[in-house]
């Protein structure tokens, strides 16, 4: 929304939310998210033509065009726990938007959502029969965490599925019209609202298995000696598969692929598809895969126990560049550490409060340091787990010296030197690669 209100000032764009306190830190300096580059777009427009409120009725009543952006998170009740999307929030919505409107709104869809779940909204808004009209678009977002402004400023596409009803297709137009103001014609695209809405659970599930696939070859290449990077190199040259997205890792995380991939493993088994929906569910349990074997590693190599030993966590972020931690990898390795009765000591420059957060009333010795040099002195282990890229230009010499010997490092990322760690001293164990230990 910060972005339409800056690159098309002559619309109105009001943020609306339930939560008092988080409309008091967009009004205020220190914005509730860490995104590169948002603080300055939104300080630049704010009383411009963006404004923030807890008035969601006045909200809706003074908008001709309604961005739903409630969370659609899995389920954890009922039918369908653990995989479906939990559509309370929507419907709750929905309903709201009926109950105010009191003129013809263009509802857009910018959660991502079920397929079908426009037919519902439609069901629901045009269930009171007070005569208002409400055309309903989907348009997902594509954007990643961390390079946000710039996906928003020069996406690969933008997608806009709308009923193919006169009505429909003049809402579609009008939301062309405002990313028309900065994202070129032939980006935009246009489909009917099913192909819109799936697409958005099929362009994540790809992503996923594309670092899951990795992934999976990353224990292969530990067991034959080969190298995942000449690997990636040798296979990302092939145009057709393309060298981005295939960064080996501790596993994938965010609030996002492995909700979309159970929702869409949920609907296919809802249609009868098993074959499609295990399938798509392999990609999370290689997911699940390397972040055990994260740890197995881990303990394997220190002599098959970590009790007592003091554990320093490179990264709690689910990616860098954000203090995001939902679903972060970073999580399941520190619970699964504390399970193994180590000591953690956590490091991270963006996310520590959350991580404090999500590892309340876990068992175990657990501290929180920032600085990377203070976090590390006096442990047995560094584990990176995510790529910060300050993490490659720290001074390993003087982290190795203040180590307790012999002192191992895990680069779930493979982000740093590793030949260079081994010359100090490390005995360093990086993903999918020969480690090159003293022992
Ligand atoms: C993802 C998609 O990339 C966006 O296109 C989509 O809009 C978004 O979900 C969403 O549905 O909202 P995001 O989760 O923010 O974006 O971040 P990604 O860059 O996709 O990273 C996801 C996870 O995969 C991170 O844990 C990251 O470290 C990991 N990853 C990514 C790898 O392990 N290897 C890679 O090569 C790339």
């Amino acid at each position: 929304m910060a972005m339409i209100a800056y690159e098309c000032p002559q619309y109105k764009v009001t943020v609306v939310d339930i939560n008092p306190e988080r409309i008091a830190q967009w009004n205020s300096k220190n914005l509730p998210v860490y995104e590169p580059g948002l603080d300055e777009i939104v300080k630049a427009i704010r009383g411009r033509n963006l404004f923030f409120s807890t008035d969601i009725e006045k909200g809706i009543k003074e908008s001709q065009i309604i961005f739903v952006s409630v969370n659609t998170p899995v389920k954890d009740f009922g039918a369908g726990a653990g995989m479906a999307a939990d559509l309370q929030y929507w419907e709750k919505t929905a309903r709201q938007i009926r109950d105010v409107s009191d003129s013809h709104k263009i509802i857009v869809e910018k959660s991502t959502l079920p397929v079908k779940t426009a037919q519902t909204m439609k069901r629901i808004l045009t269930s009171n029969n007070n005569g208002v009209q409400f055309d309903i678009l989907s348009n997902p977002e594509f954007l990643a965490e961390g390079t946000a402004i710039k996906d928003l400023e020069e996406p690969d596409r933008v997608l806009i599925g709308s009923s193919d009803t006169l009505s429909g297709l003049r809402a579609r137009d009008e939301l062309i019209a405002i990313y028309a103001n900065w994202v070129p014609q032939d980006r935009i695209i246009t489909s009917n609202i099913w192909s819109s809405e799936l697409s958005k659970l099929v362009a994540n599930a790809f992503l996923a298995q594309r670092i899951s696939s990795i992934n999976s070859f990353t224990a292969l290449c530990e067991k034959s000696d080969a190298d995942i990077t000449e690997v990636v190199r040798a296979v990302g040259m092939d145009s057709r598969v393309g060298d981005k997205f295939l960064n080996a890792s501790v596993g994938f995380g965010g609030s996002c692929f492995k909700k979309d991939i159970l929702n869409l493993v949920y609907l296919c088994r809802h249609y009868g598809l098993s074959q499609v929906a295990d399938y798509w569910e392999g990609v999370i349990r290689i997911n699940e895969y390397q972040k055990q074997r994260f740890v197995l590693t881990m303990l394997n190599a220190m002599f098959n126990t970590l009790a007592g030993k003091r554990i320093c966590i490179f990264g709690f972020a689910f990616k860098a560049n954000t203090g995001d931690t939902r679903e972060s990898p970073a999580m399941f390795i520190a619970k699964r550490l504390a399970e193994e009765k180590a000591e953690l000591v956590i490091t991270d420059p963006k996310a520590l409060q959350n991580a404090m957060i999500d590892l309340d009333g876990i068992e175990g010795k657990i501290s929180y340091i920032e600085d990377p040099y203070e976090a590390s002195a006096g442990c047995d282990a560094i584990g990176v787990v995510t790529e910060w890229g300050l993490y490659a230009t720290l001074d390993f010499r003087r982290i190795y010296q203040a180590m307790v010997k012999p002192a191992f490092i895990f680069d779930g990322r493979n982000i740093l030197d590793h030949k260079k760690l081994f010359e100090i001293g490390f005995n360093v164990f990086p993903l999918g690669k020969p480690p090159l230990t003293h022992l």
